[in-house]
């Protein structure tokens, strides 16, 4: 059976770091899962996002994401299938600021031929304006993302990581902004959305309050063992 994430041996050390950041021998995600992924601060959340996305290599092991490796890909290979597959929901939302929101929605089509293919490029119009009316962002639209508070900025990202209905969303803590009223509502919200355009789920954090809302729970303790 082909898994959602399928991580084997990996070994992950920052180049300037003294000893590895991660350790993973085994970690499995299924296709439909929403996964929490409790870590604290500096155990090395963001870390493992970005192998996932294919922004860092690791030195040891393989990680598969839809049963492609991602380990035996080039960098052009994993930008594309990044492009593609995943939506990224950066720590600190990575917008552009000198795009407008509608811009900065689109991006992500624009810059993959495959992920356009992905949806009906005549509806593209329909699809941001339905996104944005559910995370009510649709009045601010043309506005560039600067002029926009942070739970605005927030949900602009959510936005642009699921447009073109990517397999799976990495989360990066966007909840930490929020206070508890609107971070139940803005999770709510994402797992609708998630559910609506198909795509699993994988978010971290270092906030256990909202770890009920999950379907599973993982400590990044309990899977990385690094012995230093
Ligand atoms: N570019 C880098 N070079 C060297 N070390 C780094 C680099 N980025 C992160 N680290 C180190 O790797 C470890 C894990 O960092 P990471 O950002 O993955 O933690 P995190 O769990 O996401 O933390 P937070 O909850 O604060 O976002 C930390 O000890 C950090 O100092
Ligand atoms: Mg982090």
């Amino acid at each position: 059976m082909e898994h959602l994430i399928d991580i084997q041996g990996l070994k992950y050390r920052y180049q300037t770091a003294q000893q590895e950041t991660l350790a993973i021998s085994e970690f499995r995600v299924e296709k439909g899962e929403s996964i929490f992924l409790y870590g604290p601060s500096g155990s090395g959340k963001t870390t493992l996002l970005e192998i996932l996305a294919g922004i860092l290599k690791p030195q040891k092991g393989v990680v598969k994401i839809l049963g492609q490796d991602l380990s035996a890909k080039s960098e052009t290979e994993r930008d594309q299938f990044r492009g593609e597959h995943l939506g990224y929901i950066f720590q600190n939302f990575n917008l552009i600021p000198y795009l407008s929101v509608r811009e900065n929605i689109e991006l992500p089509i624009r810059l993959s031929a495959r992920r356009r293919s992905r949806i009906d490029f005549g509806k593209l119009e329909n699809i941001i304006s339905d996104i944005c009316d559910r995370l009510g962002i649709l009045s601010v639209l043309d506005r560039r993302v600067t002029e926009l508070s942070i739970g605005q900025q927030q949900r602009v990202a959510v936005a642009r990581a699921l447009v073109g209905q990517p397999d799976l969303i990495l989360a990066d803590e966007p909840t930490s902004s929020l206070d508890m009223d609107h971070r139940e509502k803005f999770l709510n919200l994402l797992f609708d959305l998630c559910k609506q355009y198909g795509a699993s789920l994988l978010f971290v954090s270092h906030d256990r309050s909202i770890q009920h809302m999950f379907s599973r729970t993982v400590f990044l303790s309990d899977i990385n063992k690094i012995t230093p």
